[in-house]
Protein backbone atom coordinates (compact mmCIF):
# COMPACT_ATOMS: atom_id res chain seq x y z
CA UNK A 1 0.00 0.00 0.00
CA UNK A 2 1.31 3.64 -0.55
CA UNK A 3 0.54 6.42 1.68
CA UNK A 4 -2.38 7.74 -0.15
CA UNK A 5 -4.15 4.76 -0.19
CA UNK A 6 -3.22 4.41 3.80
CA UNK A 7 -4.96 7.52 4.47
CA UNK A 8 -7.71 6.43 2.22
CA UNK A 9 -8.46 3.57 4.43
CA UNK A 10 -8.27 6.20 7.85
CA UNK A 11 -10.55 9.14 5.98
CA UNK A 12 -13.52 7.86 7.95
CA UNK A 13 -12.14 8.27 11.11
CA UNK A 14 -9.63 10.92 10.71
CA UNK A 15 -10.86 13.78 12.32
CA UNK A 16 -12.29 12.62 15.49
CA UNK A 17 -8.64 11.10 16.88
CA UNK A 18 -7.10 14.30 15.80
CA UNK A 19 -6.79 15.95 19.17
CA UNK A 20 -5.58 12.63 20.79
CA UNK A 21 -3.38 11.74 17.87
CA UNK A 22 -2.07 15.42 17.90
CA UNK A 23 -1.67 16.16 22.09
CA UNK A 24 -0.53 19.43 21.44
CA UNK A 25 -3.58 20.20 18.56
CA UNK A 26 -4.48 23.81 19.60
CA UNK A 27 -1.54 25.31 19.91
CA UNK A 28 0.17 23.42 17.14
CA UNK A 29 -2.60 24.29 14.35
CA UNK A 30 -3.37 27.62 16.28
CA UNK A 31 0.19 28.74 15.61
CA UNK A 32 0.04 27.92 12.26
CA UNK A 33 -2.88 30.01 11.88
CA UNK A 34 -1.05 32.50 13.26
CA UNK A 35 2.08 32.55 11.20
CA UNK A 36 0.14 32.75 8.14
CA UNK A 37 -2.85 35.27 8.43
CA UNK A 38 -0.90 38.23 8.36
CA UNK A 39 -0.64 38.35 4.34
CA UNK A 40 -4.08 36.94 4.44
CA UNK A 41 -5.59 39.85 6.44
CA UNK A 42 -3.64 42.36 4.09
CA UNK A 43 -4.36 40.95 0.90
CA UNK A 44 -8.06 41.24 2.33
CA UNK A 45 -7.15 44.62 2.82
CA UNK A 46 -6.39 45.77 -0.30
CA UNK A 47 -9.13 43.89 -1.58
CA UNK A 48 -8.20 41.01 -3.29
CA UNK A 49 -9.31 37.24 -2.26
CA UNK A 50 -6.58 35.74 -0.05
CA UNK A 51 -5.29 33.00 -1.73
CA UNK A 52 -4.04 29.52 0.01
CA UNK A 53 -2.22 26.69 -1.37
CA UNK A 54 -2.60 23.37 1.61
CA UNK A 55 -0.29 20.64 0.60
CA UNK A 56 -0.80 17.51 1.69
CA UNK A 57 -4.38 18.90 2.89
CA UNK A 58 -5.85 15.61 3.78
CA UNK A 59 -9.73 15.99 5.94
CA UNK A 60 -8.90 19.95 5.49
CA UNK A 61 -8.01 20.57 8.51
CA UNK A 62 -5.41 23.47 8.36
CA UNK A 63 -7.50 25.06 5.29
CA UNK A 64 -10.63 24.97 7.49
CA UNK A 65 -8.85 26.79 10.93
CA UNK A 66 -7.60 29.49 8.46
CA UNK A 67 -11.04 30.18 6.82
CA UNK A 68 -12.54 30.49 10.44
CA UNK A 69 -9.40 32.97 11.22
CA UNK A 70 -9.74 35.03 8.01
CA UNK A 71 -13.00 34.31 6.59
CA UNK A 72 -12.81 35.43 2.49
CA UNK A 73 -9.70 33.10 2.36
CA UNK A 74 -9.90 30.74 -0.72
CA UNK A 75 -7.89 27.73 -0.30
CA UNK A 76 -6.49 25.10 -2.96
CA UNK A 77 -6.25 21.56 -1.34
CA UNK A 78 -3.54 19.14 -2.58
CA UNK A 79 -3.31 15.74 -1.74
CA UNK A 80 -2.91 12.10 -3.48
CA UNK A 81 -5.78 10.61 -1.50
CA UNK A 82 -9.14 10.91 -3.13
CA UNK A 83 -11.32 9.92 -0.10
CA UNK A 84 -9.01 12.32 2.45
CA UNK A 85 -10.21 15.33 0.25
CA UNK A 86 -13.50 14.53 -0.47
CA UNK A 87 -14.05 14.89 3.05
CA UNK A 88 -12.29 18.20 3.24
CA UNK A 89 -14.81 19.29 0.26
CA UNK A 90 -17.42 18.44 2.24
CA UNK A 91 -16.50 20.11 5.56
CA UNK A 92 -15.54 23.45 3.37
CA UNK A 93 -18.86 23.42 1.43
CA UNK A 94 -20.54 22.41 5.05
CA UNK A 95 -18.77 25.78 6.16
CA UNK A 96 -19.54 27.75 2.66
CA UNK A 97 -15.52 28.61 1.51
CA UNK A 98 -14.92 28.34 -1.83
CA UNK A 99 -12.25 26.07 -2.38
CA UNK A 100 -11.08 23.90 -5.10
CA UNK A 101 -9.05 20.35 -4.54
CA UNK A 102 -6.13 18.78 -6.56
CA UNK A 103 -5.93 15.60 -6.45
CA UNK A 104 -2.03 15.61 -7.14
CA UNK A 105 1.46 14.15 -5.59
CA UNK A 106 3.66 16.64 -3.54
CA UNK A 107 6.28 15.44 -5.90
CA UNK A 108 4.22 17.03 -9.15
CA UNK A 109 4.47 21.03 -10.23
CA UNK A 110 2.02 22.71 -8.23
CA UNK A 111 -1.12 24.28 -8.93
CA UNK A 112 -0.17 27.33 -11.18
CA UNK A 113 -0.94 30.28 -8.94
CA UNK A 114 0.34 33.52 -6.84
CA UNK A 115 -0.46 32.47 -3.16
CA UNK A 116 -0.09 34.67 0.12
CA UNK A 117 -0.03 31.67 2.23
CA UNK A 118 1.05 27.97 1.43
CA UNK A 119 0.93 26.19 4.68
CA UNK A 120 1.34 22.15 5.13
CA UNK A 121 0.17 20.03 8.03
CA UNK A 122 1.63 16.63 9.14
CA UNK A 123 2.23 15.77 4.95
CA UNK A 124 5.62 17.23 4.19
CA UNK A 125 7.35 13.89 6.50
CA UNK A 126 5.87 11.70 3.78
CA UNK A 127 8.77 12.73 1.57
CA UNK A 128 12.69 12.13 1.19
CA UNK A 129 14.85 14.63 2.26
CA UNK A 130 15.37 15.36 -1.24
CA UNK A 131 11.93 15.80 -2.16
CA UNK A 132 11.24 17.95 1.28
CA UNK A 133 14.05 20.40 -0.22
CA UNK A 134 12.40 20.17 -3.66
CA UNK A 135 8.83 20.52 -2.16
CA UNK A 136 9.89 24.08 -0.41
CA UNK A 137 12.09 25.51 -3.18
CA UNK A 138 9.33 25.32 -5.37
CA UNK A 139 6.19 25.80 -1.94
CA UNK A 140 9.08 29.26 -1.90
CA UNK A 141 8.70 30.33 -5.77
CA UNK A 142 4.53 30.09 -5.65
CA UNK A 143 4.55 32.46 -3.32
CA UNK A 144 3.42 36.03 -3.87
CA UNK A 145 5.72 38.83 -2.74
CA UNK A 146 5.24 39.04 0.87
CA UNK A 147 3.32 35.63 1.25
CA UNK A 148 4.46 32.92 3.88
CA UNK A 149 5.20 29.69 4.11
CA UNK A 150 4.38 27.66 7.20
CA UNK A 151 4.55 23.96 7.48
CA UNK A 152 3.51 22.18 10.68
CA UNK A 153 4.94 19.18 10.72
CA UNK A 154 5.95 16.02 12.47
CA UNK A 155 9.97 16.68 12.99
CA UNK A 156 12.80 14.33 13.75
CA UNK A 157 14.84 14.49 17.21
CA UNK A 158 18.64 15.32 16.67
CA UNK A 159 19.58 12.50 17.85
CA UNK A 160 18.49 8.67 18.20
CA UNK A 161 17.99 9.12 22.17
CA UNK A 162 15.75 11.73 21.56
CA UNK A 163 13.27 10.32 19.14
CA UNK A 164 12.53 7.41 21.44
CA UNK A 165 11.87 9.48 23.85
CA UNK A 166 9.77 11.60 21.49
CA UNK A 167 7.77 8.55 20.81
CA UNK A 168 7.72 7.48 24.45
CA UNK A 169 6.00 10.86 25.54
CA UNK A 170 3.62 10.63 21.99
CA UNK A 171 2.88 7.09 22.94
CA UNK A 172 1.65 8.51 27.34
CA UNK A 173 -0.12 11.73 26.21
CA UNK A 174 -2.24 10.13 23.58
CA UNK A 175 -3.50 6.97 25.72
CA UNK A 176 -3.69 9.66 28.43
CA UNK A 177 -6.30 11.39 26.29
CA UNK A 178 -8.22 8.43 25.77
CA UNK A 179 -6.72 6.90 22.84
CA UNK A 180 -6.86 3.31 23.03
CA UNK A 181 -4.49 0.26 21.80
CA UNK A 182 -6.24 0.15 18.41
CA UNK A 183 -5.72 3.87 17.29
CA UNK A 184 -2.55 3.95 18.60
CA UNK A 185 -1.68 0.91 16.41
CA UNK A 186 -3.32 2.25 13.51
CA UNK A 187 -1.44 5.58 13.91
CA UNK A 188 2.06 3.51 14.47
CA UNK A 189 1.15 1.57 11.26
CA UNK A 190 0.69 4.95 9.08
CA UNK A 191 4.08 6.24 10.81
CA UNK A 192 6.10 3.56 9.61
CA UNK A 193 5.58 5.60 5.96
CA UNK A 194 7.12 8.69 8.31
CA UNK A 195 10.58 10.42 6.98
CA UNK A 196 10.66 12.96 9.30
CA UNK A 197 14.31 15.26 9.39
CA UNK A 198 15.37 17.59 12.25
CA UNK A 199 14.50 21.22 12.60
CA UNK A 200 17.55 22.47 12.03
CA UNK A 201 18.19 21.26 8.66
CA UNK A 202 14.45 22.33 7.71
CA UNK A 203 15.15 25.85 9.16
CA UNK A 204 18.75 25.83 6.64
CA UNK A 205 16.77 24.47 3.30
CA UNK A 206 13.80 27.11 3.84
CA UNK A 207 16.70 29.59 4.05
CA UNK A 208 18.33 28.11 1.13
CA UNK A 209 14.80 27.83 -0.60
CA UNK A 210 15.51 31.91 -0.75
CA UNK A 211 12.99 32.28 1.90
CA UNK A 212 13.95 35.01 4.84
CA UNK A 213 12.36 35.35 8.49
CA UNK A 214 13.16 31.32 8.33
CA UNK A 215 12.16 29.99 12.48
CA UNK A 216 10.92 27.57 14.09
CA UNK A 217 7.50 28.77 15.85
CA UNK A 218 6.19 26.14 17.76
CA UNK A 219 7.98 23.13 19.13
CA UNK A 220 6.59 20.37 21.84
CA UNK A 221 8.73 17.46 21.08
CA UNK A 222 7.88 15.96 17.54
CA UNK A 223 5.46 18.83 16.78
CA UNK A 224 7.02 21.70 15.46
CA UNK A 225 6.10 24.80 13.27
CA UNK A 226 8.33 25.92 11.14
CA UNK A 227 8.42 28.72 8.18
CA UNK A 228 9.68 31.70 6.30
CA UNK A 229 8.42 34.52 3.93
CA UNK A 230 9.40 35.52 0.91
CA UNK A 231 10.86 38.78 0.90
C1 LIG B 1 -1.33 13.08 8.45
S1 LIG B 1 -2.26 13.59 7.06
C2 LIG B 1 -2.37 15.35 7.34
C3 LIG B 1 -3.61 15.93 6.72
C4 LIG B 1 -3.89 17.37 7.12
N1 LIG B 1 -2.92 18.28 6.55
C5 LIG B 1 -3.99 17.53 8.61
O1 LIG B 1 -3.30 18.39 9.19
O2 LIG B 1 -4.77 16.81 9.23
C6 LIG B 1 -1.11 13.49 5.72
C7 LIG B 1 -1.72 13.78 4.37
O3 LIG B 1 -0.67 13.94 3.42
C8 LIG B 1 -1.02 13.26 2.23
N2 LIG B 1 0.23 12.91 1.54
C9 LIG B 1 1.28 12.22 2.06
N3 LIG B 1 2.25 12.10 1.13
C10 LIG B 1 1.79 12.71 0.01
C11 LIG B 1 2.34 12.93 -1.28
N4 LIG B 1 3.55 12.48 -1.60
N5 LIG B 1 1.61 13.60 -2.18
C12 LIG B 1 0.36 14.09 -1.85
N6 LIG B 1 -0.21 13.90 -0.65
C13 LIG B 1 0.50 13.23 0.28
C14 LIG B 1 -1.80 12.06 2.70
O4 LIG B 1 -2.62 11.54 1.67
C15 LIG B 1 -2.60 12.63 3.86
O5 LIG B 1 -3.85 13.13 3.46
Amino acid sequence: MGVAEVFDAAAGGYDGARRRLVPCFDAFYGTAVEVAAPPLRAALAAGRTPQVLDLGAGTGLLSLLLAAAVPGVRPTLVDAAPAMLAVAADHLRSRGVTHRTVRADLADPLPAGRYDAVVSALAVHHLDDAGKRDLYRRAAAALAPGGVFVNAEQVAAPTPELDRRYHEVWLAQAAALGSDADEIAAAEGRMAYDRPAPVTEQCRWLTEAGLVDVDCFFKQWRFAVLGGRRG
